[in-house]
């Protein structure tokens, strides 16, 4: 069979990677891929925009495609799996309609609230529903967020009420465009994240290996939120019982809600957790796809055919298949072009590729392309180093020799990724579900 993966980021090169190895599949198709995928063998690069719906749907026609798998969330907002059914094509996501999980924030709230599922309490506003003596009674720090997408900058975690009144004023000034006509102001919740990915098919949920993801672009979580500058998977901050709870709590209510509402949910679903120090669960945001750079450490220790269970859940028939798990761990470290995540360098030459090519885990690039025999950089996250071991530390360790291996003007990483991970490690308390096998809902 053909298989169509749409995007061009570190998660498409690792759907595309992952769906390359699997027996059932011919050729697989990367609409526009990147410098990565187009080196991988049984891998060819389509150049049509991940957005441009009517021309996706033309060539997976053309080509009699049997599977798509959407990775980013714009096409999925903008409604590219109801195009591809219209037209009798198989893809693999969740509706325009199940997609406002993700696609509008005020949306995703008031249907936590709806259907008592746990997250922070918020208001939605617009500039004329504006409410300034709320916003100065509440308690701080406080959390203003634009509903619309906004590659995950557009969320302010306020120290003081001005500053507050200040990301409120310019959302609605338009510094996020459309996305901040409607914004969330919402309760800070105190805690440690977590990314707990599933797959749906409308009715039943496989649940992906635990992750976690480093938001932050410096070393020790400071600086500025970006798309993620490297993630792990398992996260052995979801213990067992945190694990069951969230999907009795979280996963299976949001699927069962969406089918209650009409909108059943099909395809990847992440909920973005806050884990408090009691091991309370909240969601903090969903998305409506796989996460990046997540998606790179979680499918590295897939051992089960993606395709397969993509096709699963196509036909309502999770509950009848199993994922299986590389009991190692899995480690990837995001780099970075100059000035991410602001204003981007791009066309820097990458070096070392050959080098690291002959190293044990895996490159994944994000913002590449080739030019006459270079491989040079085209975007904010360029590479994601993913090394595998038995515990984080050496996954860590295995990530970084990859890491090293590569050089371009401006190269931007954090050099700590995993160590919440490995402090829990060294302590001891490590409660890991690496080995636990995926559960079903
Ligand atoms: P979001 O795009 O909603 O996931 O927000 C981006 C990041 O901001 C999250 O990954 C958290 O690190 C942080 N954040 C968002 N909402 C909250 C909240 N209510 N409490 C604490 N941190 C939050
Ligand atoms: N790594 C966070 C995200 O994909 O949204």
């Amino acid at each position: 069979m053909k298989v169509l993966i749409v995007g061009a980021g570190g998660r498409e090169h690792a759907l595309a990677w992952k769906c390359s190895q699997s027996p059932r599949v011919r050729e697989v198709l990367v609409a526009p891929g990147n410098a990565g995928t187009e080196s991988e063998p049984g891998v060819r690069n389509v150049d049509i925009d991940a957005t441009d719906i009517a021309p996706l749907v033309e060539f997976a026609r053309r080509e009699a495609v049997a599977l798509t798998i959407i990775g980013p969330e714009a096409p999925l907002v903008a409604g590219i799996v109801d195009a591809f059914q219209a037209a009798g094509l198989r893809c693999f996501g969740p509706s325009r309609l199940a997609a406002r999980l993700e696609g509008s924030k005020a949306f995703g709230k008031d249907f936590l609230q709806r259907h008592r599922i746990p997250s922070a309490a918020y208001r939605v506003f617009t500039r004329a529903s504006y409410d300034a003596a709320w916003l100065r009674a509440q308690r701080l720090p406080i959390v203003v967020k634009a509903s619309g997408l906004a590659s995950g900058k557009g969320v302010i975690i306020a120290q003081s009420l001005d500053e507050a009144e200040a990301a409120a004023a310019d959302m609605f000034n338009g510094r996020f465009g459309e996305a901040g006509a409607e914004i969330v102001i919402e309760q800070f919740l105190p805690g440690e994240e977590a990314s707990f990915i599933v797959m749906a098919d409308g009715e039943h949920v496989l649940a992906l290996a635990t992750s976690q993801d480093h938001k932050r672009l410096c070393d020790g979580d400071a600086g500025p939120n970006t798309g993620g500058m490297g993630a792990y998977s398992p996260a052995p901050l979801v213990s067992g019982a945190i694990h069951a709870r969230v999907m009795r709590e979280i996963i299976q209510p949001t699927i069962r809600g969406l089918s209650e509402d009409g909108t059943p949910y099909t395809g990847f679903l992440y909920a973005g957790l806050m884990i408090g120090s009691d091991g309370t669960a909240n969601v903090v945001e969903f998305n409506c796809r796989l996460g990046d750079p997540e998606t790179q450490p979680i499918l590295a220790r897939l051992n089960s055919d993606l395709t397969t269970l993509c096709e699963a859940a196509l036909d309502r028939q999770l509950d009848r298949v199993e994922a299986r798990w590389d009991r190692r761990a899995a480690l990837g470290v995001v780099l970075a072009a100059a000035g991410y995540p602001q204003a981007v360098r791009s066309g820097d030459r990458i070096d070392g590729l050959d080098s690291a090519a002959r190293l044990p885990g895996k490159l994944f690039h994000a913002g590449t392309r080739r030019l006459s025999g270079h491989v040079l950089t085209s975007g904010g996250r360029v590479l994601c180093a993913v090394g595998l071991g038995d515990r984080v530390s050496d996954a860590q360790r295995a990530a970084y020799a990859l890491a090293d291996c590569i050089h371009y003007d401006g190269m931007l990483y954090r050099r700590d990724i995993g160590y919440h991970a490995i402090a829990r490690e060294r302590a001891g308390t490590d409660a890991g579900d690496a080995t636990r096998p995926a559960g079903h809902g």
